[in-house]
């Protein structure tokens, strides 16, 4: 998420606290390890060549303005000390101006809304950058290729369940929805990715396949995919692992590519195998699915 201020600011959009920390520059890595602790999902760092006096840096994240929020401010600003200080405003939410298209897998294109598609392109209508999944991260195209596989491939009809961990924008609950599913569950924690994903899915019409959550359901799914940061997808991967159907895989990506094979031993203590492996500027994605005699 960037720190600019909105371009526009759509109607309902929630509010952001912004939290600002200046500190000595030296301080920088113990600042960012507490302020990460309030369980923001990015921060920017402002040095003096972005920002900060010389001598100090900024440290900058934002989380939704809750009484929780509050308290955890206050608790940062006491556990700071005297040579750090700590202010918090609460503003409007970035929204970047999408670009008009891009495209993405073999089939689709990313448009804003009002442009139309190129043609033999399907058009899945995001606006703006507001929670991540533009489409254009390395990570989301690799997952959009492996559902668009997926889909095609012969023997098997095209997965009906989905569940698409770490929705961001909710890209991916779209693409598997245009692809065929019919009951796709979109999951984040981020409370601005599911306020984006909610108002794409609707945009895109495709409010009766797709539920948007913020707690991963029960059951299990035909295809579970993940693009998520590197901790969270390794802690995750037992639980999702958990919710994929005999014969279902689950798709994994977000983890660069030197970090294959850690994700691999998570994936196999969690009884699946590695079935494919894709890579796409430095980033991987693995697509796995059970061992023969395992949960099956
Ligand atoms: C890298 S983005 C991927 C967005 C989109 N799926 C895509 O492929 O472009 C990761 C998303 O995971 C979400 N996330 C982070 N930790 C999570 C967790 N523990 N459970 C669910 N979602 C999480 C973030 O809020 C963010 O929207």
């Amino acid at each position: 998420m960037s720190g600019q201020l909105p371009a526009t600011d759509p109607p309902g959009a929630p509010r952001l606290r912004e939290l600002t920390v200046d500190a000595p520059a030296d301080r920088e890595a113990s600042v960012v390890a507490a302020v990460y602790r309030l369980g923001v999902q990015g921060v920017e760092v402002r040095d003096a060549e972005s920002g900060a006096p010389a001598g100090r840096v900024h440290v900058v994240a934002w989380l939704p303005p809750s009484p929780t929020a509050s308290r955890a401010i206050r608790g940062l600003r006491r556990r700071l000390g005297p040579d750090a200080r700590c202010e918090w405003r609460d503003i409007a939410v970035t929204w970047e101006a999408a670009p008009p298209a891009a495209s993405i897998g073999a089939r689709f294109v990313v448009v804003a809304p009002g442009v139309a598609a190129p043609p033999g392109r399907d058009a899945i209508v995001l606006d703006g950058h507001l929670a991540f999944g533009d489409g254009l991260h390395p990570t989301t195209v690799l997952c959009v290729e492996a559902l668009e596989r997926r889909a095609a491939a012969p023997g098997g009809p095209a997965p009906s369940s989905v569940l698409d961990v770490g929705t961001g924008t909710g890209i991916l609950a779209l693409v598997a929805a245009r692809l065929g599913a019919t009951r796709v569950v979109a999951q984040d924690i981020d409370p601005l990715s599911l306020w984006a994903a909610r108002r794409h899915v609707e945009d895109n019409g495709a409010s009766a396949v797709i539920d948007v959550v913020e707690v991963l359901p029960a059951g299990t799914f035909d295809l579970v995919v993940a693009n998520l940061y590197f901790a969270p997808l390794l802690a995750l991967i037992p639980a999702m692992a958990a919710r994929v159907a005999p014969g279902g895989e689950l798709v994994v990506s977000g983890f660069g590519v030197d970090a294959r094979g850690r994700v691999e031993a998570v994936v196999v203590a969690a009884g699946l195998v590695v079935r494919e492996a894709k890579e796409r500027e430095g980033w991987g994605l693995l697509v796995c699915g059970w061992r023969v005699g395992a949960a099956e």
